[in-house]
Formats: C-alpha cells, structure tokens, sequence
C-alpha cells in the first residue's frame, strides 16, 4: 500500500462512478488531470489514497447506492486517517444533498458540483497544502472548458461531448437543474479531439449531448448537427461514428438523411419516447404526440432498413392510467425496439412532476414495469433473430467478458458479438458470421 500523509504526495486514486455518459466522460477528465499530477490509478478502493464518486441523481436509486457505499469508506477512513475521500458529480450539484453528505459524513474531504470539476487539482492541493476539507458547488455552468486532459477506458473507442446541458425541462427530470442550459463546442475543437483521437489509433466515436439534435444552435454562426456529423464523416482514419441522445422532437429528416448517406455514421438511433400516451407526454412536457413519434420512427425505418432503434421508457408516471400504461405497450410492440432502457418514476425533488397528487402506488408501478420488459425483451430477441446466418462487420473491443477464449466487438447497429476469433485482430474491423442470438447479444466466428 502506498505511504499517504497529507503532507506528502499523494500516488494512487480510485474512481467509483455512476449514471450516464456524461460522468463517465467526467470521470475520465478527472482520471487525466490526476495523471498529470503524477498520481497513478490505483487496482481497488483498498490500495487507494484518494478515492472520488462521481454521482448521479437522475433516480433515487442511483442515490441510495453511494449512500451505501459512502458507508463502507467510513472503515477505510478509520484504517487510514490519511485517505482523501472525494465526492462530485450530479448529486452534489444540489446544496440539499451537498449539505446531507457534510453532516451524515464528515470524514468526506472534498465536495463539488458538476460545473467546477475542472477545479479539482486546485481542491486537492488545498487539502494537502491546509489539511482542510473544501466544499465548492458553483451555481451557475462557466463557458466550455477546453484542453482538460482525458484519460479514457478504452484505446479503441471514445465518447466525444459535443454540447453540455439541457433545456428541454421535462417535468420528470433533474438534468437541467444539475447540468445547467444547453452549450455546444465549437466545431473546430471537436474536430480537432477527433482527429487527435484517430492519430492515436481510435476507429470509434460517439458524440455525446442530452440532446444532440440541436446542437448548434447558441454557436456564430450556426452550425446544424447534420452539418457537424458530415464534417466529421470526412475525418481520414476514423471508422465509425455513433451519437446519443436524440430527442424526438428534435429530430429532423434531415439527420435521419445524413446517416443514410454518410458512410461512418452508423445505423443506430437512440430515441427515447418515455411513454406512448399522448396524455402523458404533454404532462411530461416531451413536445410530440405518439403518432408523432411512431411517424419518425416509420421515416426511420424507410430510409435505414438496417437501423436499430433503441430507446429509454418509463412507467408510472403521476397519473399514468392502466389505459395509459396500455398505449406504452401498443407503442414499443409496433417499434419493435432493438433493446430499451426501462425506468419506473422516481420522484425528484422540486421537479414539477414532484408535486403532482397523483403519484402511483409502488406496487402498481413495478406491475407495470415487469410486463414492460417482457415486451422488449420479446421485441430484442425478434430482432437479434434476424442477424441469424448474417455476416456482419464487427469492431473488435476485446477478450469476451464471459469467455476468456473468445473475442467481443459490435456490429454498426451497436449489437455486442461474442466470437472466436484471432486476438491480433483487436482494434480492426473483421467480418463475422453471426451463429447463434438471445434477447441481449450475438454470437458468431470470425471468417475474415
Ligand atoms: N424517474 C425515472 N426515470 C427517469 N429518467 C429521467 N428522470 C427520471 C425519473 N425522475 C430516465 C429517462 C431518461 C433516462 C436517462 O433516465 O427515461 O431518458
Ligand atoms: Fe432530462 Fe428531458 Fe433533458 Fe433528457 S431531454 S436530460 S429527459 S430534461
């Protein structure tokens, strides 16, 4: 275990995170400004002299688990008095939970928002240097902050943030509360991180936003996101663009046209529709009808045959009838999704829906969500079905996680193939035989 006083330099870090991309991304701009200071990762909490969660506060359960385990650091602490706990990310962005975290957890040493993680070195060096904790949550977002170094996960693949923050407010949701309004990224420096990206042997993008439709729009002059994805589908050496989240209302005919026709951009679409009750919908503020929706989703389906579809729904919204409940069900049996992240309403505090009266028992709610996931996951094994006999294009990621002997990639549509294949070929695209699927993956032999 490293030597780790206050007074001396600290060496290893552990970084626990939780929810979206986005604290992901973050994570691994924490993860690159600590490189920078000559920290190492550390393999475990355990061996740890710094240890950071990055939260999230998007449901409750999502909550609960740092809670838990924020209690088990308390041990850690007690064990070695000179570890520095650290505490960021959404959760934090709201003073209430900021301030529940100081009084039920005092032996938390840093505390800060969403808005000033690029702080963060200077935090630490206060700790060090006064041997005092810090708490700083910013109010308000800054502009963009660029050059913050990142140290990805994977050599292969990299999420790209192309704009930060929401506007859209759907009364269910705490993003915009946490992540403030909606900034794009100048398309030079995007371009730039990508091709740096590729000089450095990426094949994979995927462009990041809440809601990447439009992007754009606070930028002089003007750029649409279709114009941004056709930039970047020129990028010599880059394989494969992929972009999450599209908002239905958002999404243009013309986007749906650029990934027809631009040979990186490919042929998936994350679309979340949250409910097929037009009722709903208003209620959830989401701007479309369910016919609005299905129509996009045919125009889809016409112009990308191949496409998969995938999407995020919840069930038990305030006032959400069985009649409700049923349209969701008509909806995702006429989609067909590809695959769905499934949710059941989490209350969050001081959003509208919050206030609503008419909140649905548990009970009734989790009903609801088991029949929910028999439909996807009907819906995911009919699809997955169809690759059966096909050969497919696979981006190898890896050694399979449930199969040392075999190997793991994706295909275009973002469908996870286990494969045996010659490990040589990580990193490269390789044409796969698709033998056999289940509801959640592929599997396959490599031919090529
Ligand atoms: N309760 C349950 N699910 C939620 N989501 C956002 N807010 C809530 C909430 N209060 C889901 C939405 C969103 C996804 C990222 O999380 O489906 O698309
Ligand atoms: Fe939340 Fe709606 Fe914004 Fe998505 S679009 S982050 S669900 S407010």
């Amino acid at each position: 275990m490293q030597n780790c006083s206050k007074n001396q330099e600290y060496k290893t870090f552990f970084i626990e995170t939780w929810g979206c991309q986005m604290n992901e991304e973050d994570s691994e701009k924490l993860s690159g400004m600590l490189k920078k200071m000559g920290y190492k990762k550390a393999a475990n909490k355990i061996h740890a002299d710094l240890i950071i969660f990055n939260t999230c506060c998007v449901r409750e359960n999502a909550e609960l688990k740092v809670y838990g385990h924020l209690g088990t650091l308390k041990e850690l602490k007690a064990q070695n008095p000179q570890l520095i706990i650290a505490v960021c990310g959404c959760m934090m962005q709201q003073k209430h939970m900021a301030e529940n975290i100081i009084k039920k957890y005092p032996f938390v040493d840093i505390i800060f928002g969403t808005h000033n993680a690029y702080k963060f070195p200077e935090y630490l060096n206060t700790v060090h240097q006064k041997n005092s904790s810090v708490v700083e949550i910013q109010d308000r977002e800054t502009g963009i902050i660029e050059g913050v170094p990142i140290d990805r996960e994977s050599t292969i693949k990299a999420f790209v943030t192309i704009m930060y923050g929401c506007n859209n407010f759907c009364t269910y949701c705490i993003v915009p509360y946490v992540r403030g309004r909606e900034r794009s990224r100048k398309p030079k420096d995007i371009e730039n991180e990508i091709k740096n990206l590729v000089s450095k042997g990426y094949r994979e993008i995927t462009l990041l936003g809440q809601n990447v439709n439009s992007y754009g729009k606070n930028l002089i002059p003007k750029i649409s996101f279709s114009e941004l994805l056709r930039k970047i589908n020129t990028i010599n050496g880059l394989e494969r663009i992929r972009f999450m989240t599209s908002h239905p209302k958002d999404l243009t005919e013309d986007v749906i046209d650029t990934i027809s026709e631009c040979d990186k951009v490919c042929e998936q679409v994350h679309l979340p529709v949250q409910s097929g009750s037009t009722d709903i919908l208003k209620k959830m503020n989401r701007n479309y009808s369910k016919e609005q929706y299905l129509n996009l989703i045919y125009k889809i389906r016409e112009k990308i045959p191949e496409a998969s579809i995938t999407t995020d729904i919840m069930v038990g919204f305030p006032g959400e009838t069985e009649k409700d409940f049923e349209e969701t069900l008509d909806l995702a049996k006429k989609v067909e999704y590809d695959s769905a992240f499934t949710f059941i309403y989490s209350r969050r505090k001081d959003t509208p829906a919050d206030k609503s009266k008419d909140q649905i028992p548990e009970g009734v709610k989790h009903e609801r969500f088991n029949r929910l996931v028999e439909v996807i996951n009907k819906s995911s094994a009919k699809r997955n079905k169809a690759y059966m006999g096909k050969i497919e294009e696979i981006l190898v990621e890896g050694i399979s996680k449930n199969d040392s002997t075999k190997l793991m990639g994706r295909t275009r549509t973002g469908k996870l193939v286990n494969f045996e294949g010659d490990k040589d070929f990580i990193g490269k695209l390789v044409k796969v035989e698709i033998t056999k699927s289940n509801s959640f993956s592929l599997s396959g032999k490599q031919i090529q």
